[in-house]
């Protein structure tokens, strides 16, 4: 495992993740940073800057140019050795794989060589001290990057990772991590395991805008992101991706709940 210390971060830091692509997304979240004051180095991603929507390359600029610090997806680590798939681990013949198999064609004929190489500089974890707590950046779990780790998971599940976490890095008082696309909060012992959401995928209820964080004074706060969800939705359209992500964008429902927990399935949304 890879990782970077950042440092201290005393004053309040944007955390994100799951911009998959969606430049209109991304340029939204920037400037909601900049508007907000969220100076350029207190900005950070849990990964997976590419994905379903329609725009790679420019969101990865995007990113880059905003400033903020970055751990590897699985989209980055797949991209980065031109594998044949995202690395999600869904099941062969499953609906998520065939929509999966979709995008990450289109992203890799697209992906410029020199982003391809930037991933590969990624690492799988960040370091940071914000007010005194220690804060530990990574995209799904550490056992496998892909783990998904739902707002209902065991709390076994998640103590199995922080306990593996600190084994790479010491002690820490927060993870950051992302990839399962919800954001929420778990206390786990005197660990807080924060995900930040995606950015670019909303939660499956129905609702389209999507979810990030802001740490601030020792504590996280989530923020609703309203973007123009119908252009980026047409973008999608406009390069043949219409296989379901697209209308999730303006519908706010994933187009396959395979790998969902039963309570966060649309039956729980709807009822
Ligand atoms: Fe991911």
């Amino acid at each position: 495992m890879e990782y970077i210390d950042l440092g201290v971060r005393n004053q309040p830091v944007l955390l994100f993740g799951g911009s998959y692509s969606n430049a209109h997304a991304t340029k939204a979240m920037i400037n909601w940073a900049t508007e907000n004051k969220i100076a350029d180095d207190h900005r950070i991603m849990t990964g997976d800057a590419v994905a379903y929507c329609a725009h790679p390359n420019e969101t990865i600029d995007l990113i880059r140019k905003s400033g903020a610090a970055m751990v590897a997806g699985n989209c980055e680590k797949q991209l980065a050795i031109d594998a044949q798939d995202c690395g999600c681990g869904f099941e062969g013949g499953s609906l998520c794989n065939l929509l999966s198999v979709g995008w990450y064609s289109f992203t890799t004929s697209l992906l410029r060589t020199d982003l391809r190489q930037w991933m590969k500089t990624l690492p799988d974890i960040a370091i940071f001290t914000h007010q005194g707590l220690r804060a530990a950046v990574i995209h799904g779990g550490v056992s496998d990057i892909a783990r998904f780790l739902w707002p209902n998971s065991p709390q076994s599940e998640f103590e199995f990772e922080i306990k593996l976490l600190q084994e790479y890095v010491g002690q820490i008082d927060l993870v950051i991590a992302g990839h399962c696309g919800f954001a929420f909060t778990r206390q786990i012992g005197p660990v807080t395991w924060i995900n930040a959401g995606t950015i670019a995928m909303p939660e499956n209820r129905g609702d389209p805008r999507t979810r990030f964080a802001v740490l601030e004074r020792k504590a996280v706060r989530f923020h609703y992101l309203d973007y123009d969800h119908f252009a980026a939705s047409q973008a999608m359209r406009n390069a043949g991706l219409n296989q379901g992500y697209d209308k999730s964008l303006v519908d706010g429902y994933w187009p396959s709940e395979e790998v969902l927990p039963a309570d966060l399935r649309r039956e729980r949304a709807i009822g």
